[in-house]
């Protein structure tokens, strides 16, 4: 990475499209480097706020207006972010590209389906089971991005051959020598 640069990963897809494993491939892929790198991740965003956050579309609005001001908290240091957050409306991620430096828009595109056989905390059989309501894909908008930087079908690669896409899309828009 060009030691002046800085860029923002932002990773985006459905709830179990990979986007957390992927994130993480990454920054152990980029450890190496001279980079300082940290990852940001909905889970972890929405323990740390002060407010309890849910999934209405206020409450993700919120989140990803959090997330945002936080990746660009750590450009300011010096750091690569990674975001990984569902993220559903494009408007979130036009805030993304709008305030972050190099604003890189990957999609984790995986089929609902094998979202919901990978399924690694059980929300899909909630859901389906009525306890769990307003969730993405499902009962709630995903608005699928038209302009990423890169797609990512996860369905037919392996989390390294996923994270490598991302190296190489780095190496080839100039951002890691
Ligand atoms: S976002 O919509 O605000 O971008 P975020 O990425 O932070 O969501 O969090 C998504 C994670 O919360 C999912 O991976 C899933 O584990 C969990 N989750 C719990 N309830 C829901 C829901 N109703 N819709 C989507 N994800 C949910």
């Amino acid at each position: 990475m060009n030691k002046n640069r800085t860029c923002v990963l932002w990773l985006t897809g459905l709830s179990a499209s990979g986007k957390t494993t992927i994130a993480q491939k990454v920054k152990e892929l980029l450890s190496d480097s001279s980079l300082k790198i940290h990852h940001l991740d909905g889970d972890e965003v929405r323990t740390a706020a002060k407010e309890k956050l849910g999934f209405s579309k206020e409450d993700r609005d919120k989140n990803i207006k959090l997330a945002i001001s936080l990746a660009k908290n750590y450009q300011e240091k010096g750091y690569v972010v990674i975001a990984s957050f569902i993220s559903p409306y494009r408007y979130h991620r036009e805030w993304g590209r709008e305030s972050l430096i190099n604003y890189v828009e990957i999609f984790v595109n995986t089929p609902l389906e094998v979202c919901e056989q990978r399924d690694p905390k059980g929300l899909y059989k909630k859901v389906r089971a009525g306890d769990i309501k307003q969730f993405t894909g499902i009962d709630d908008p995903y608005e699928e991005p038209q302009n990423s930087d890169l797609e990512i079908r996860t369905d037919n690669l392996n989390v390294d051959q996923c994270a490598n896409l991302i190296i190489t899309y780095l190496k080839d828009s100039g951002m890691l020598c």
